[in-house]
């Protein structure tokens, strides 16, 4: 194999190929101890399910194509897309493996390189999917909760918070132009995770009653940090009601929010905050989904019509039951 810099791959993840199926484009493995490349899977061969299955079992969950190739593989995704939201023959779980999957990724792709302009689109694309999907098959938000999962928290989190709001913007009737800013912004809201230090990480799954004045000094600097990346490349998919999600996400409608305390918020930004809050609750705490509801009602920083919907919501997809 000639000499290759890992500029020449981009990573995918395993769960967002078929297996069984031919691949259109090569698939490589990364040796991590040699640092080097292996043509693991030919462009038009089968990716035999029982390679599959080894990847899985040896919890290999990225594999990387030739960045040559991108452009073959986005056409793959964006067919399986297609298929996630239009094939009637689809599962349910299938539909939801397949969002979850390429909206995980497109947010990874964004945090290694969040000046690429490539990823954005990924993003954007992600979003616009996840509308369609919950739009045509609204059953699908039930099973984009219980999808099985394994990545890290924040990436989860990201998830659910978009796919809630979508669900609740639904309900207030939202055109489909704001449910993509609003579920885009929910998947960026937190993307400066990436670039804290790892000890500062952990404030992402930590309880604000647990936190020292270092920690609030550190952590409320995410929002602004998240919208310094977003503004570092200049792309249509990231418009000005995007940002001010990403802005205002830890802001509250009563003015109790960080990191400026204001209670000047569009109602977009006001629901994402509010799931984020009842996400962070649950997702990253570890709380039940009723009891963040109740605390949040109890702290009554937000409109008690917006928190009925999002509990209307986590009853129609037995998050919260009677
Ligand atoms: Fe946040």
């Amino acid at each position: 194999m000639s000499e290759q810099s890992a500029d020449d791959y981009v990573p995918v993840r395993l769960k967002t190929l078929r297996k069984g199926e031919p691949v259109i484009f090569s698939i490589y493995i990364l040796l991590k101890q040699r640092g080097k490349f292996i043509h693991y899977i030919r462009e038009g061969d089968e990716f035999e399910a029982e390679r599959y299955d080894r990847l899985k079992e040896m919890k290999i969950k990225q594999l990387f194509i030739s960045s040559a190739d991108e452009d073959k593989y986005q056409a793959y995704i964006d067919k399986k897309l297609d298929s996630a939201i239009n094939d009637d023959k689809m599962s349910t779980t299938e539909r939801a493996e397949i969002i979850t999957q390429v909206t995980s990724e497109a947010i990874e792709h964004l945090r290694v390189d969040p000046t690429s302009e490539k990823a954005f689109a990924e993003i954007d694309r992600a979003g616009k999917s996840m509308v369609e999907v919950i739009k045509k098959r609204p059953e699908v938000l039930k099973s984009l909760f219980n999808s099985e999962n394994d990545d890290d928290i924040t990436l989860t989190s990201a998830i659910n918070t978009c796919t809630l709001c979508i669900r609740i913007g639904r309900l207030l009737g939202f055109d489909d132009g704001l449910l993509e800013t609003m579920g885009t912004g929910a998947l960026l809201r937190d993307i400066a995770v990436q670039s804290f230090e790892e000890k500062d990480k952990a404030l992402f799954t930590k309880p604000y009653a647990d936190f020292t004045d270092a920690d609030w000094e550190v952590y409320k600097t995410h929002p602004e940090t998240s919208v310094g990346m977003l503004s570092k490349v200049e792309t249509e998919n990231i418009t000005s009601m995007v940002i001010s999600i990403v802005r205002n996400h830890e802001e509250k409608p009563n003015g109790k929010g960080f990191p400026t305390g204001t209670n000047q918020l569009t109602i977009q930004d006001s629901l994402v905050s509010l799931v984020s809050t009842y996400d962070r609750n649950v997702t990253c705490l570890g709380m039940a989904a009723r009891d963040s509801i109740i605390e949040i009602l109890r702290d009554g920083a937000y409109e008690k019509k917006h928190v009925n919907m999002l509990q209307q919501v986590l009853f129609s997809i037995g998050a919260i039951k009677n």
